[in-house]
């Protein structure tokens, strides 16, 4: 990479494009190590003029999280920046169903309210209640693998078992759960040219439309899933219709898009890691540490957390605008030298370990009691059922997603049993 492509003085700040890079994906811990090495906070210069900074290290990080002045409301993005991000102010101005009107993009009271009606579907205890089906779901993905010797775990696996609990747990059919996957890529993917702008309205419209059918089904014939529990509050009126198909869709993508690379980036450290691998089956206890460790290792959400500025301030003496962009970036917080020592090695052992990969403060992941759920059942039972799992292609480039996506997760892992 070119060197100045890091030095982020005012004079040289971090270009946009280099996080969406083909060389940043393949590697984005040593960028990170770069950049952490010469402050924590960087200005990012985007061919859109919008003024954004990329907070690296984990103690301003884990501060940004959970700092009341940096909001969550994209109305507060300065007028100047709306204007020159078209993509940003779409979110909100065309009334777009991932517009501000779920929990994650809304700031208190509004976001206790939200987060309150769908919270009690998440609790440990509700959630440890679906331990059985995940088992069931998991067994039977690796049925279906097990006699070709040869699979996909991507494709297979890891993208399934999360993406049929959600949908069994809102309560979205079997037969529709292809267009739900592309749907949601859609949605973590930026659009920054007109074309994928104009693909964007049409996966908005179309997603519009069926959760629109999907709650008039419900609401004709309620039944015992998230989506009747939701349109009941509708009804109830403690949330509006837009609230509703919102915190629908965030349910979904958060549901598609996360616990995936979770499954997806922590097999791949292990197979990459023998030693570790064989401590993991040799001491299953390790499994709880283990999750978190792959976890911090390779953050699913490495720096998609957009905050925007509510008032003129500081992050570590670096002056921010009211109405600028705040990206905490979770993938260099988590490697941070100064909280986890030898950070760039996969240690399941690890202890004390204190990863922001499910946020931080009042946006902590609500969803994370589910992803370690699904994380312990489908670790546990691809290592006792696959003892002689290994990577197809141990020589090949892991294959890293591109295509500016917001999250980290591999394409493909071709494995062998
Ligand atoms: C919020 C990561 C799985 C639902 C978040 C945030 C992160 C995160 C980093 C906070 C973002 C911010 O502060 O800007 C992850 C990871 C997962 C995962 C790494 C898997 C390994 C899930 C699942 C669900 C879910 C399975 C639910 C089905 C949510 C919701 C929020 C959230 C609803 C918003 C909470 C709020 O704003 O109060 N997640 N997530 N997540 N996540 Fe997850």
């Amino acid at each position: 990479m070119p060197e100045n492509a890091l030095k982020s003085d005012k004079s040289s700040p971090i270009p946009e494009e280099l996080l969406y890079s083909a060389e940043y994906a393949a590697d984005p811990h040593a960028v990170h190590a770069a950049l952490r090495a010469t402050g924590p906070v960087h200005r990012i210069e985007s061919p859109s003029g919008v003024r954004s900074f990329l907070v690296v290290d984990y103690e301003h990080a884990r501060a940004a999280l959970n700092d009341p002045r940096l909001s969550k409301d994209l109305t507060r993005l300065s007028k100047d920046l709306r204007s020159a991000a078209p993509e940003l102010s779409e979110r909100y101005e065309s009334g777009g169903i991932i517009s501000a009107s779920n929990m994650l993009m809304v700031d208190p009271p509004d976001h206790t309210r939200l987060r309150r009606l769908v919270s009690k579907a998440f609790t440990p205890r509700r959630v440890q209640g679906l331990a059985p089906r995940i088992q069931q779901i998991t067994d039977e993905l690796i049925d279906a693998m097990e006699p070709k010797g040869r699979a996909d775990l991507i494709d297979e696996f890891a993208f399934p078992l999360p993406i049929i609990v959600i949908c069994e747990l809102l309560g979205v059919p079997a037969d529709r759960r292809a267009d739900l996957r592309e749907w949601s890529n859609v949605f973590i993917t930026p659009a920054i040219t007109e074309e994928m702008r104009e693909h964007h309205r049409a996966v908005n419209q179309a997603t519009l439309e069926y959760f629109a059918e999907l709650i008039a089904e419900r609401r004709a014939a309620p039944r015992d899933d998230l989506i009747s529990a939701l349109v009941t509050a509708r009804d109830d009126d403690k949330l509006s219709e837009q609230e509703l198909l919102s915190t629908l869709v965030l349910l979904m993508i958060a549901g598609h898009e996360t616990t995936v690379n979770l499954i997806g980036n922590g097999m791949a450290a292990l197979l990459r890691h023998p030693d570790q691998m064989r401590l993991l089956r040799s001491r299953p206890d390790l499994m709880p540490s283990a999750i978190e460790e792959f976890l911090r290792y390779e953050s699913p959400v490495q720096h998609g957390t957009l905050r925007i500025a509510a008032e003129d301030m500081e992050i570590a003496g670096t002056p921010i605008p009211r109405g600028s962009v705040v990206q905490v970036c979770i993938g260099a917080a988590d490697r941070d030298p100064a909280v986890f020592p030898a950070p760039d090695r996969l240690d399941i052992t690890r202890a004390d370990n204190r990863h922001l990969a499910f946020g931080h403060g009042i946006h902590f992941c609500l969803g994370a009691p589910l992803a370690r759920l699904e994380g312990r059942i489908a670790f546990s039972t691809l290592l006792t059922r696959l003892p002689g799992i290994a990577l197809e292609n141990p020589d090949d480039a892991l294959a890293w997603r591109v295509s500016g996506s917001i999250v980290r997760g591999l394409t493909k892992l071709p494995v062998r049993f």
